[in-house]
Formats: structure tokens, sequence, C-alpha cells
């Protein structure tokens, strides 16, 4: 895959997770219909957005917990997008 609406064919499928759907949402967008990298699983604290995501995107599951979504063992890859816990 590449940035700003390029694909480039990877040759083989991987299925992904996304957790934290700020950032995420994007990524979420950017791989709908994407044959190679489908996303089987969103992930996020905030219930609402998870579950409208899930019905706009069609995403087979939706956790609130990353552990839920780790434990799934069709899902081969995690991008995770949630908040630096950092401060200064
Ligand atoms: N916003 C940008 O332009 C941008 C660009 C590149 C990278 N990033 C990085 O992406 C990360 C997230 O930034 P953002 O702008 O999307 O933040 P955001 O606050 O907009 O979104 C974070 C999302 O993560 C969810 N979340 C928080 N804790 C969680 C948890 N424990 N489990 C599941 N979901 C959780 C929140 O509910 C929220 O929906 C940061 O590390 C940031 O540095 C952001």
């Amino acid at each position: 895959m590449e940035g700003h609406g390029k694909f480039i064919k990877i040759g083989k499928s991987f299925c992904v997770g996304i957790v934290g759907l700020g950032e995420g949402k994007g990524l979420l967008k950017g791989l709908h219909g994407y044959p190679e990298l489908k996303v089987m699983g969103i992930c996020d604290v905030n219930h609402e957005l998870v579950d409208e995501l899930k019905r706009q995107f069609r995403v087979p599951y939706a956790y609130d917990k990353l552990e839920d979504m780790v434990n799934r063992d069709d899902i081969h890859i995690i991008v995770i997008n949630t908040p630096d816990q950092i401060t200064y």
C-alpha cells in the first residue's frame, strides 16, 4: 500500500485490527475496499464511535479492550493509534 489513495499489490492477504479511532479512523477509511489488507477488527474505549464505524465500514468485530482483539487468531496485524501517555 502507498499513501494518498495509491495502492500497490502485496501479493498476499492480511487481516488488520485498528486500535484508537482518531487517527485510526483515517486508516480505516483508507483501507476500505482494499482486498489485501482487510480490516477485521476495530477497538476504541469510545463505544459510540466504535459501533458507528463498525456499521459504516462493515467491520466484522468491534472491541473496547485491546486484550480481546489480541486474542483473535484471525487478525494478523494490529495498528495502535492511541494517544501518548507521557506528561511533562
Ligand atoms: N492527529 C495526527 O495528525 C497524528 C498524526 C500521526 C500520528 N498521530 C499519533 O496517533 C496517536 C493518536 O493520536 P490521535 O490524534 O488519533 O488522538 P485522538 O485523541 O484523536 O484519538 C485517540 C483515540 O484513541 C482512543 N483511545 C484512547 N485510549 C484507548 C485505549 N486504551 N484503548 C482503545 N482506544 C483508546 C480514544 O477514545 C480516541 O478515539 C498519537 O500517538 C499521535 O501522536 C497523530
